[in-house]
């Protein structure tokens, strides 16, 4: 390298590109070789004795008027050159590979976990894997006929009015079947794993469902849901009860008892909610299950004949074979909201906390 910067002797362009490729490439040799990037910044910015300070001094103050333009553009690309090399790896790489100090404390890096409520979520799902069941998933932005109408949710029926539901804007102009809303459960996927396969089924759904809900202490508009399935030839109520009666106590211990109360859902006849016996204080009654000794956990019953009409409907409509004859094929379905099955497992009692990311909350899962 040279110490000194040599005086130009003519300031036409080729000149000018000759003279800058040669500096250009010392500060590539330069940032190669050093080790120490302050003493490489130092040798080309430093304000006194900085090279790009003398190329300055010898070239730009002498140059003809008409030259100062050239000079200048091919001045700046220099000093652009070396500031990349300044942040570049080689050069910032250098320095630190060379001065680590290895009795120094490592840093650490805390391991992630799985969300609680991922957890709870895939807790539920394998307890279903393991009796053969397989998982299906749907899409959250769902069609007025998946999430309401083959559901036998009829248009403007009342039962639509428990699932407040938000709609996608500018629907107005399609048939009502066709338009579309956030799926307000995870049934709809019922009704797709259906259309797309004959029976016999056993599938577990979880996933993200969204209602118009104001948040609230156990309220939140976006939640999480796993649905069950189960469809085939001579499955029965017991099979149901059996089947969730063997669920909670997978999840909740096995001294967990199970009792099925008459409920409604339009997509199923009968219809039941599952309720367990409280794990707080054992049925005997306390705060957490408002002294009844039971706490309601999810909702269930045989698959409604009008179900397999409507799935069947579509089979034929999309070419398929129809496969759901209601009088030779029976099912079961349920569904269980992950947030309050969480909840309940590790009393937790306000449902924002598993929004908020407050690592205090999330670390006690670690
Ligand atoms: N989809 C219902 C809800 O979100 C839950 C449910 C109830 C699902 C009964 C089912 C069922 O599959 O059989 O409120």
């Amino acid at each position: 390298m040279n110490d000194t910067i040599p005086q130009l002797a003519a300031f036409d362009e080729p000149s000018l590109d000759a003279a800058f490729a040669t500096l250009a490439e010392e500060v590539c040799q330069t940032s190669a070789t050093l080790n120490d990037v302050e003493a490489f910044r130092l040798q080309w910015l430093g304000r006194k004795q900085g090279r790009l300070k003398l190329v300055s001094d010898a070239w730009l103050k002498s140059a003809p008027a008409e030259a100062r333009k050239p000079l200048g553009i091919r001045f700046n690309q220099l000093k652009q050159q070396i500031e990349a090399a300044l942040e570049a790896p080689a050069v910032a790489a250098g320095p630190k590979a060379a001065a680590i100090d290895f009795t120094l404390p490592g840093t650490t890096h805390t391991p992630g976990i799985q969300h609680p409520l991922l957890k709870t979520m895939h807790e539920i799902v394998a307890v279903f894997h393991q009796l053969g069941y397989s998982t299906n998933l749907g899409p959250q932005v769902e069609s007025d006929f998946y999430n309401f109408e083959a559901l036998n949710f009829p248009p403007n029926h009342p039962a639509r009015d428990t699932q407040d539901t938000l709609v996608i804007a500018e629907q107005q102009s399609r048939p009502s079947r066709d338009r579309l809303l956030m799926r307000t459960h995870t049934s709809p996927v019922q009704i797709r794993s259906m259309i797309a396969q004959e029976p016999p089924l056993r599938l577990v759904i979880p996933g993200k469902v969204h209602r118009n809900d104001a948040a609230d202490a156990t309220h939140s508009p976006i939640f999480h849901q796993v649905e069950g399935l189960c469809v085939d030839t001579n499955i029965t109520f017991s099979d149901l009860k059996g089947t969730l009666d063997h669920a909670m106590k997978a999840l909740f211990g096995a001294s967990v008892k199970t009792r099925f109360f008459p409920s409604f859902f339009p997509f199923t006849e009968p219809s039941a909610d599952v309720q367990i016996s409280c794990i707080f204080c054992s049925g005997k009654g306390c705060r957490k299950c408002k002294h009844s000794g039971w706490i309601e956990l999810l909702g269930c019953g045989m698959v409604d004949p009008a179900v397999f009409a409507a799935v069947d409907e579509r089979r034929v409509e999309l070419g398929k074979q129809p496969a759901y004859q209601a009088d030779r094929i029976t099912g079961f379905a349920f569904g269980m909201g992950v947030e309050r099955i969480a909840m309940i497992q590790h009393g937790i009692s306000d449902i924002g906390h598993f929004y908020s990311g407050d690592m205090r909350f999330l670390e006690q899962f670690a």
